[in-house]
This record gives structure tokens, C-alpha cells and sequence, in this order.
């Protein structure tokens, strides 16, 4: 299978998946990493790795639409089997997931439902909440809405600041997201009307 991987920043997400298929843990390639921002660090990364490059900047469109049509032509001129988003910090229009459907998946650092969109670590620190977490989610047209297919819990303890929340969700990241990738490239989970469904049952 081919996986196009979107960044915005650090790609340390990214890099992890990259070698598990460079290890075929994961039976696929990351065929190209494309950003939105000329300083995501992650694309040096993926470089180093002998893997395409392109940046794509969101500034020199008019509005989001016109972004997400340029950027569905680049991704789609690497015919992807699926398109991962890894600290890929723009919201996607219509205009992208509608040409992808059923093939994006996104990570988002919190227990979803709870704390969508930005600062989730500090969100369940200031709610008092004493469990904190990551989902890998399909991406539909609603943000950090589409259908939960695998969630990593972790505690929280007093003295814990947002950077520390941040390390302990980076960990379990790492093992989660290459999971749910393995499975899609095995053909063994997709997206259905009803859901997300892994091995015939629905999640
Ligand atoms: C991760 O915490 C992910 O959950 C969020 O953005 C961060 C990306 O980190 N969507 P990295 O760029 O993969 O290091």
C-alpha cells in the first residue's frame, strides 16, 4: 500500500510510521510527506529517509477551498492508499475529505469525544480531569469527529504540566498509530456507513 503523511511541524509521528514500514512492521511505503509550513522540521526527516518532499504553503491561496484543491492534486499524484494526517494543524475541508473518503485517519491527542480542536493537554489539566489520553479517528467532514478506531488512556497526576501530559501521549502515540495503520494495510479495517469496522465487527 502507499501512504501519503501531511505535517505541520516536528513529525516525530511520521518518522515513527516511516520506519515501521522501512521494517515492514507495516505492509506499505510512505511514498512522499507533504507540509503546509516551509519550517516543519519533519520534512528533513523524511528527506534523510530517501522520502519525497513537498511543502505546500497555505498562504499563497485565497481560502481553505482553494488550499484543499491544490493540495488534493498533489496528494493525489501519488496515487495513495491512504492519506495520514501527523500534527497536520489545518482544519480540511469538503473539498479534501471528500476526495479521499474512507482513506484519511488523523490522531488527535485527547480521550474524543472530550477536548476537540486545539490545547488539549492543558484543557484536561484546567477540567481537573485524572485520566488523559490519544484517539486515532477516521477523518470525515467533521473536526476531530469521524469514527474513533483505537484510544490509549493515561493518567494524570497532580503535579503534571502540560509538557508532561504532552511526553506521555507522544509514547502511546507511537504504539497506537502504527497499529491502526498495520491493520488498514492489511485490509482488515475500513470505513463503513455504520462506522468503523476491524476484522468484520463494528468498533
Ligand atoms: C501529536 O501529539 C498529535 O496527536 C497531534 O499533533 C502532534 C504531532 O506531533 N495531532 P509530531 O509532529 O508527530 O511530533
Amino acid at each position: 500500500k502507499r501512504i501519503v503523511v501531511l505535517i505541520s511541524g516536528t513529525g516525530s509521528n511520521m518518522l515513527n510510521i516511516a520506519e515501521h514500514c522501512q521494517d515492514n512492521k507495516i505492509n506499505a511505503d510512505v511514498v512522499a510527506v507533504i507540509a503546509n509550513r516551509a519550517d516543519a522540521a519533519g520534512l528533513a526527516k523524511a528527506a534523510d529517509l530517501g522520502i519525497a518532499t513537498e511543502f505546500v504553503p497555505h498562504t499563497s491561496f485565497a481560502d481553505r477551498e482553494d488550499y484543499d484543491q491544490a493540495l488534493v492534486e498533489r496528494v493525489q499524484s501519488y496515487q495513495p492508499d491512504l492519506i495520514i494526517l501527523a500534527g497536520f494543524m489545518r482544519v480540511l475541508t469538503p473539498v479534501f475529505v471528500s476526495a479521499f473518503a474512507d482513506r484519511i485517519m488523523n490522531i488527535h491527542p485527547s480521550l474524543l469525544p472530550k477536548y476537540k480542536g486545539m490545547h488539549t493537554h492543558q484543557r484536561a489539566l484546567d477540567a481537573g480531569d485524572t485520566e488523559h489520553g490519544v484517539s486515532v479517528h477516521f477523518v470525515t467532514e467533521e473536526l476531530d469527529g469521524g469514527p474513533v478506531i483505537l484510544q490509549s488512556r493515561i493518567p494524570i497526576f497532580p503535579e503534571d504540566t502540560a509538557e508532561d501530559l504532552q511526553e506521555r501521549v507522544h509514547e502511546q502515540e507511537y504504539r497506537i498509530y502504527p497499529l491502526v495503520i498495520r491493520w488498514f494495510c492489511a485490509d482488515r479495517l475500513k470505513l463503513t456507513e455504520e462506522g468503523a469496522v476491524l476484522d468484520g465487527a463494528l468498533l
